[in-house]
């Protein structure tokens, strides 16, 4: 998967390829990173990228005509099969799904992601270029680098090969609409706080009961809206009210 970010902080952005699970999958090309810089776009010898806004009020606004003009360069160096979104408050909520979406859909072979600075970017750029916007949640950021990192490393762990189990992104939390269990490593006891004896057992499809116990349970209380978007199976319904009745 490509990624192309527009941004006036590339240093920023780039360090999300430079360690982790990202780094990784940069290094064995399973993704790649290319950064964008509107400044490279300018004309002016001052290579301005931003103006004041018609109307008055505070603040400036990104210029349309070098985002434009970095768009149109972006466009040329990626495939054909790519969407542009731009990060924005007044955006759709990012969600696990949209990930999956992305990172499952064959028709998506790059991603551009248009950060914005300053009071934003001028309207019709959006009008223009942008096809969808995305945002990190109801609060305002100073720009839309940290949300393009956030988009690049959610997506980067859904594609095949990327996480070492098979299986590791698929029981991470909202994966079925529902919170992963607890985990818990050596040693066994800590501060009079033993590992459930279950999960020492070696018995497999007992542990795989209790995880998905534990998933429906912590959903059911700290995420009662995920439970609701499920039609429990007879046997996920008999699980939770064990779990219930367990906690209570
Ligand atoms: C200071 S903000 C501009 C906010 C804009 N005046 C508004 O109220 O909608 C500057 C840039 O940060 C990014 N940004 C801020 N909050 C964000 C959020 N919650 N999600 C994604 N991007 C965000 C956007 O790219 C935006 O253009």
């Amino acid at each position: 998967m490509r990624f192309d970010v527009i941004t006036l902080l590339p240093e920023l952005v780039e360090s999300v390829v430079q360690v982790g699970v990202t780094g990784r999958a940069s290094q064995r090309e399973l993704i790649e990173l290319h950064c964008w810089n509107p400044r490279d776009f300018t004309k002016d010898v001052h290579r301005t990228v931003d103006d004041r806004p018609y109307g008055g009020g505070p603040g400036m606004v990104m210029k349309a005509d070098c985002l434009l003009e970095t768009i149109r360069a972006v466009r040329a160096a990626t495939p054909e099969k790519t969407k542009l979104v731009y990060l924005s408050p007044q955006g759709k909520k990012l969600e696990q799904s949209m990930f999956r979406e992305v990172s499952h859909d064959p028709k998506i072979e790059s991603l551009i992601l248009l950060c914005g600075r300053y009071e934003g970017i001028d309207e019709r750029v959006i009008q223009l270029e942008v096809d969808e916007e995305w945002s990190l949640g109801d609060y305002v950021l100073s720009g839309g680098e940290l949300g393009a990192m956030v988009v690049i490393d959610a997506i980067t762990r859904l594609l095949p090969s990327v996480l070492g189990h098979k299986d590791s992104a698929e029981q991470d939390s909202f994966s079925e609409n529902l919170l992963d269990c607890g985990h818990f490593t050596r040693p066994e006891s800590i501060e009079n706080l033993d590992v459930p004896a279950v999960l020492k057992s070696g018995d497999h499809k007992a542990i795989t009961r209790w995880r998905r116990k534990q998933s429906l349970g912590r959903t059911y209380q700290r995420r009662n809206d995920l439970i609701e978007r499920n039609t429990l199976s007879v046997e996920d319904s008999k699980l939770l009210n064990e779990y219930l009745k367990e906690n209570n």
